[in-house]
């Protein structure tokens, strides 16, 4: 398969290939999506295939207007006001929003689930998708299952280059990290993933709210289940700064290449997280070893990251 790379002022193209049924990548304020029509199920069994994602890992649906949402999703009585209130402060943004899902959205999409996430990204060239396409677009993020997420074109262009029919080329993501993912269908509204949207913020417009713990327990979103995010290189993280430096030059005696990545909380930071694990790949990096930060604004969905792709913890 030929990719076609579309630039921003070939959207209309773009959004043709969405509404018959085809898969294309575009940027997002978050990471890139890989995209297709959410409500065409033979379209987005193509996504999963073309990730390599498992079947009952499902999908966000990106629309391009509140008004949509209603198509998609069923707003419980006892949830319109925190619903309405997420939405006024947090639309178009980085807040993916779990709600019971409507007939029309095919169960490929929601992983088997009878529930649907949505969210309305803030990024003019992914709203104008949207609405070209006429339908909304489900997407997970743009990279093979596991790796690094895909914030940049090249770097989704490397994954996906003869695998599907197309790729807006625009600029690196803004935040980097993915959008927090929050439960609504819980008694408690529950954070599943942190992301672009901080706990912090979240608190202050809905006071009762929780975070889901990754293991133990009964785990309320497939991706949580997962092993995420891991470059080749073996991802260690220091609980403790002060074991790094020896660990280091044990590791460096044995004739590893290593470096050591200090992370801050902070966009400058998270738009870049990714990005540096790929380039570790291209740099034969054997070993990545990362001191932990305190778990704070976007610090949160940063740590989660690192914990994700670690492959172990010194503590
Ligand atoms: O920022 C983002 O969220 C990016 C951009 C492209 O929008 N998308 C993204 O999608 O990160 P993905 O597929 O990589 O992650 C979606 C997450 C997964 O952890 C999935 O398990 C969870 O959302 N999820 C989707 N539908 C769910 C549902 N009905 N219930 C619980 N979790 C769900
Ligand atoms: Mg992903």
């Amino acid at each position: 398969m030929r990719t076609i790379i579309f630039g921003t002022a070939e959207i209309r193209k773009a959004a043709k290939i969405i509404r018959d049924g085809g898969l294309v990548a575009f940027p997002t304020e978050t990471v890139y999506g890989l995209g297709a029509n959410a409500l065409d199920e033979r379209a987005t069994k193509k996504i999963f295939e073309a990730k390599g994602r498992p079947s009952d890992n499902p999908l966000i649906i990106h629309i391009a207007s509140k008004r949509q949402l209603h198509k998609i999703a069923r707003i419980p009585e006892n949830r319109k006001e925190i619903v309405r209130v997420l939405i006024n402060k947090f639309w178009p943004g980085p807040l993916t929003l779990i709600l019971p899902k409507r007939k029309t959205v095919p169960k490929t999409v929601t992983g088997g689930l009878n529930t649907v996430a949505v969210r309305m990204p803030k990024n003019k060239i992914a709203l104008e998708l949207i609405k070209k396409a006429g339908v909304p677009i489900a997407a997970p993020s743009a990279n093979i299952s596991g790796k690094p997420s895909g914030t940049c074109f090249e770097h989704v262009l490397e994954d996906f280059d003869g695998k599907i029919d197309g790729i807006i080329k625009s600029r690196s993501c803004k935040i980097g990290v993915e959008s927090t993912v929050l439960d609504l269908t819980s008694r408690v509204p529950t954070i599943l993933r942190p992301g672009g949207v901080n706990y912090e913020e979240l608190k202050r417009a809905i006071p009762k709210l929780k975070v889901a713990k990754g293991r133990g327990g009964k785990i309320k979103s497939p991706g949580m289940k997962y092993r995420h995010y891991s470059p080749n290189a073996k991802v260690i993280l220091f609980e403790k700064n002060s074991k790094l430096e020896n660990y280091k030059l044990g590791l460096e005696k044995k004739g590893k290449r290593v470096i050591v990545i200090y992370p801050e909380s902070s966009l400058r930071f998270s738009r870049r997280l990714f990005k540096v694990f790929r380039e570790c790949d291209k740099k034969k990096i054997d070993y990545i070893l990362i001191p932990a930060i305190e778990k704070k604004g976007i610090g949160l969905a940063i740590m989660n990251r690192i914990e994700k792709a670690a492959a172990s913890v010194v503590r």
